[in-house]
């Protein structure tokens, strides 16, 4: 049994740096800045409005490396093997496995091996934990974070 933390939001268009990393990302604006859910990274999935059900690496934070302590909190999802465009959609992310926390790399090339790992990473985790075990992800307002037992 595995708990989620579950959130909906539409994705919006970041500041494109995640495709010249070579990592795009969806990016999701999260409402409470506080947060229940806890700066870091994580393994998960992420849904289409289709019903569309695809794995990813998943980062909640400040992006400490670009904007310091000062950014404002993201959500922002990186799926795997994915090349479409999904802007605009409103996707539900499940976060099911928290695999770091958020960190201050001194470079884009530190940063971009950390990613690899956590891509790694999050390929297992979602193939021990398929989509279809994954709990309902309910209709919660845009971007609040609900904790759903799975
Ligand atoms: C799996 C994953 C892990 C990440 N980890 C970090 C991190 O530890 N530190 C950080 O500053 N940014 C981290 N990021 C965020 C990247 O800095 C961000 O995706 C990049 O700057 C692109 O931003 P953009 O989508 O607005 O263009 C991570 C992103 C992903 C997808």
């Amino acid at each position: 049994m595995t708990a989620y933390f579950v959130v909906r939001g539409t994705v919006e268009p970041g500041d494109q740096r995640g495709r010249e990393l070579g990592f795009p990302t969806a990016n999701i604006a999260l409402s409470d800045q506080a947060g229940s859910v806890g700066d870091g990274v994580w393994a998960g999935w992420i849904g289409r409005p289709d019903g569309t059900r695809l794995p990813a690496a998943i980062s909640v934070g400040r992006r400490p490396t670009y904007y310091g302590a000062d950014g404002y909190r993201l959500l922002e999802a990186h799926v795997l093997d994915f090349s479409g465009d999904l802007y605009g959609e409103t996707l539900v992310v499940w976060l099911g496995a928290h695999l770091r926390d958020q960190e201050k790399y001194a470079s884009a090339e530190d940063l971009i091996t950390a990613l690899k790992n956590d891509i790694a990473t999050a390929a297992q985790w979602t193939a021990a934990h398929p989509a279809a075990s994954l709990p309902e992800g309910g209709e919660s307002p845009l971007g609040e974070v609900r904790r759903v037992a799975g």
